[in-house]
């Protein structure tokens, strides 16, 4: 898979295949974060990984799927993500600058899909009873959370024009559709 493909192949994904995802698997995928930059060159993302099944249930019932779909409460027992990252920010350690967490969960997000894998990227969440429920500290501020599986659901991307309607929707054979603006309308100058 060349670079564009892996890019366009990077869908999120909201069902899974049911398979477990190591604690290793996503040590692996933080450790990519490494590599990649962020201002002032601070490094205070600090992250958490959550591969057993007691955390899992606990985030799964902490996290907001799919504002989109009004009707889908998210995916059923079977279909779950296969384990989780958390991003904090570290009061110990300083703030770090919103496009870090960006381009860090991008970089975790094409590292799954390298391997075969998907994620789902969540900014809404119940902050309070995930640190709760994993015993983190008052020091941590959860910035992002990031659910990783094997893909189950096909995703397609269909080609719309700026002013079009850009909410996702499942068709009836499931099939998810993200509506995605052609490259000609993003530009300032046409
Ligand atoms: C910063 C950010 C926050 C997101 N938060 C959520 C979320 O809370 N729940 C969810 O189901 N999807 C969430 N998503 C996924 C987006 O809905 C998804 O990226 C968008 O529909 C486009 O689909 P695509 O990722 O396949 O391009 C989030 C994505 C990003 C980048």
């Amino acid at each position: 898979m060349n670079f564009k493909e892996l890019v366009k192949s990077n869908r999120t994904c909201r069902r899974y295949d049911g398979r477990p995802v190591s604690r290793q698997e996503l040590l692996d995928l933080v450790d990519l974060v490494r590599y990649a930059p962020c201002g002032k060159n601070k490094q205070a993302l600090r992250f958490d990984l959550v591969a057993d099944e007691e955390s899992k249930a606990k985030i799964f019932e902490n996290i907001f799927w799919a504002g989109y779909l009004k009707d889908w409460p998210g995916p059923v027992e079977g279909e779950r993500p296969g384990g989780y990252i958390l991003l904090f920010e570290d009061s110990n350690y300083g703030r770090c600058m919103t496009e870090d967490v960006g381009i860090a969960a991008q970089t975790i997000a094409l590292g799954a899909r390298a391997e075969g894998k998907a994620v789902c990227i969540f900014g809404a969440y119940k902050e309070k009873e995930i640190k709760e429920a994993l015993g983190l500290g008052d020091n941590l501020k959860l910035v992002l959370l990031i659910a990783v599986g094997y893909p189950l659901e096909e995703v397609v991307i269909d080609d719309v024009h700026e002013g079009d309607d850009i909410k996702y929707y499942r068709d009836q054979d499931q099939v998810h559709h993200v509506p995605k603006i052609v490259t000609e309308d993003l530009l300032v100058k046409k």
